[in-house]
């Protein structure tokens, strides 16, 4: 059992930490505010192992943070979340940096020769980012077993051992195959997959569909 902060408020945030719920993790919820109605929700039908706070609140509990705030504002809510709650642990990062404002298709705040991962990465040298899980949709993030076949899941980072914990982490979200792209500049290549993404969501009319990797 891990105690785990979950960044976030959203459909992201509440799917992620109701699947650790169910796999005995502790998780706090942390949003801007001390009682985000959303945080309170999620919390009261999760039972005794859910609970909420702010950012700082839920990063201060936690061996493990995910990052599921939205991409243009993950650096303000980690700043919120406090250097010192997040120092020395495993910062799981699955935000894109999509700007919507004009419209459709987003356009990608960070991208060619720097991602939100590194970025991330950069401004909190002491937090040991793993960026996963930004190439598919909540739901297959914990339950791959939707699709007939599941695909790739891919992962970065610059700490081996980091990386290897949120491997066995992810194997028991049911992902078997996981490619490892190394260090946490292969952030680059998985945030700019999202633009595929948003093309093939249109195309095939489900946003229930994966990458898969063949040689
Ligand atoms: N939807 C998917 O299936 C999917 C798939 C892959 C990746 N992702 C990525 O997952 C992330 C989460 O997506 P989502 O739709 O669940 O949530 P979201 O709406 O993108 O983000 C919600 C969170 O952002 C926080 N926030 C908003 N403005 C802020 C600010 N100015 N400063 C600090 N925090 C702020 C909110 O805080 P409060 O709680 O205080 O309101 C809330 O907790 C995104 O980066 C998205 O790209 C989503």
């Amino acid at each position: 059992m891990k105690n785990i902060a979950i960044l976030g408020t959203g459909m992201v945030g509440k799917t992620i930490g109701t699947k650790l719920i169910s796999l005995g993790h502790a998780v706090m919820m942390g949003s801007r505010t001390e009682n985000n109605e959303k945080a309170q929700e999620w919390s009261k039908s999760n039972g005794s192992m859910a609970s909420y706070g702010t950012f700082a609140d839920a990063a201060a509990s936690a061996d493990i943070i995910f990052n599921c705030t939205s991409g243009q504002v993950s650096l303000e809510a980690l700043q919120l979340a406090g250097r010192e709650n997040l120092q020395g642990k495993i910062l799981v990062d699955l935000a894109n940096p999509l700007d919507f404002s004009k419209g459709m298709p987003p356009s990608l705040t960070i991208c060619n020769t720097d991602s939100l991962g590194e970025t991330i990465q950069r401004q909190f040298t002491d937090v040991k980012v793993v960026k996963t899980l930004n190439t598919l949709n909540c739901e297959l993030m914990v339950d791959p077993g939707l699709l007939n076949d599941p695909g790739n899941l891919f992962i970065c980072g610059n700490d081996p051992e980091a990386k290897f914990e949120i491997d066995s982490l992810l194997k028991t979200f049911g992902w078997e195959k996981i490619i490892d792209l190394g260090d946490i500049s292969a952030s680059r290549g998985m945030e700019q997959l999202l633009p595929v993404w948003i093309r093939l969501m249109g195309t095939l009319g489900t946003n229930k569909f994966n990458f898969s990797i063949v040689k």
